[in-house]
């Protein structure tokens, strides 16, 4: 089973109320959306190997660590891609690749209609952006892709997560970890988390 990590940060418990507020405007939405997904991505790279290496100092030879992975960011879209800035504050060598799926109204089964990855996706350690974990349905669908073209690691990042999502990815690839900002108990009828932050995607570019 994949690890799911919940973050009790305090710098991100107060960015998610912020996020909560149905007062705060898209400007600054979109600006936490981006730290909290900075702030996340500190903790989901926690685990990246790394190699020893000789570094030569104005002083002398000192031995040292560096990360012994490629890296890929790959928001799903659209609102994956307000996470993408974030992450890549702290991962600026990351190749960045992009994945959009729709529901087929009558098969119900999701369908990718855009995606362009790295080319070497198979080598990367991949960090997927969704930044609401609801039913999993569209998280799930884009893993399975992802892993149909090659890519063999994949963290999945989100800002809210609830149970019906987690557990459908961990059901399906318990494989991937998910590193969420906050866990909310429930979905309403319409498939959004409750208490929640609403339509993030819309928040987000201030589509609403
Ligand atoms: N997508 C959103 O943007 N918000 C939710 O609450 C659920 C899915």
């Amino acid at each position: 089973m994949g690890k799911l990590f919940i973050s009790e940060h305090p710098l991100i418990q107060h960015k998610i109320a912020m996020l909560r507020n149905r007062d705060t405007g898209s400007k600054e939405f979109r600006e936490l959306i981006e730290e909290v997904a900075m702030l996340l991505s500190y903790e989901a790279t926690r685990d990246l190997p790394l190699v020893d290496t000789i570094i030569e100092t104005p002083i002398t030879k000192a031995n040292c660590k560096m990360i012994d992975t490629k890296l890929a960011i790959v928001p799903i879209l659209r609102a994956g891609i307000g996470m993408t800035d974030g992450l890549l504050a702290l991962m600026p060598t990351a190749k960045v690749g992009h994945i959009g799926l729709y529901r087929d109204p009558k098969t119900l089964l999701p369908v990718e209609y855009y995606c362009k990855l790295p080319s070497d996706i198979e080598e990367r350690t991949v960090f997927l952006t969704d930044p609401m974990l609801a039913t999993g349905g569209t998280a799930e669908a884009a893993i399975g892709f992802l892993k149909e073209k090659g890519a063999k690691k994949i963290n999945l990042l989100c800002v809210l997560s609830a149970p019906q999502g987690v557990q459908k990815v961990q059901t399906m690839h318990p494989d991937v970890d998910i590193y969420t900002a906050a866990y909310d108990n429930m979905l309403n009828e319409h498939g959004y988390i409750v208490p929640g932050l609403g339509d993030a995607g819309d928040r987000i570019f201030g589509t609403k």
